[in-house]
């Protein structure tokens, strides 16, 4: 089984997106007996609470489910994952001053990685800045092209 881990801040906005639209990608391609998705947050402000309401009213537009709650990650998440996907550099600091043991060697990723055509690096923050859309649109990207890297990569 490939573990796919979403991570942003508060594990309310981008990271759950993130999963939702990827395992809806994973379930189309026939590949959900292969590939596991989770989320998760580096804070723990929201720990319990399931998605902000512009997060679900994206993944509802597109006809999404998504029923998870937030939690906060842990040591065990980062040694059980194969890929540890972060939306930006403050989530990759996060990890890494997390990382006690160097488990994520290797398996560390920013999901726009996987979107090279975006000019973004980063994946921004919607808390505040209620950009939705815009996070969507790069979400979606990234999980494609994430797809497509860990179908090539595992022969998929
Ligand atoms: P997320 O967004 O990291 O995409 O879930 C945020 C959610 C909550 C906060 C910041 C970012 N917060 O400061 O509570």
């Amino acid at each position: 089984m490939i573990k796919v881990l979403f991570v942003c801040l508060g594990n309310i906005c981008r990271s759950p997106m993130a999963e939702a639209v990827f395992a809806q990608l994973v379930q189309e391609a026939g590949l959900d007996k292969q590939i596991v998705v989770d989320s998760v947050g580096t804070g723990d402000w929201h720990i319990g609470e399931g998605a902000h309401r512009g997060t679900l009213a994206m993944l509802r537009q597109h006809h999404i489910p998504y029923n998870g709650q937030a939690r906060q990650v842990t040591p065990n998440d980062l040694q059980k994952s194969d890929y540890v996907v972060a939306m930006d550099g403050g989530n990759v600091q996060d990890l890494e001053a997390l990382d006690r043991d160097g488990v994520l060697n290797g398996k560390l990723f920013l999901l726009l990685d996987f979107a090279p055509q975006q000019e973004v690096r980063f994946v921004p923050d919607p808390y505040y800045a209620g950009n939705f859309d815009e996070v969507y649109r790069l979400v979606d990207m990234g999980c494609r092209g994430l797809l497509e890297h860990i179908r090539k990569e595992h022969d998929l």
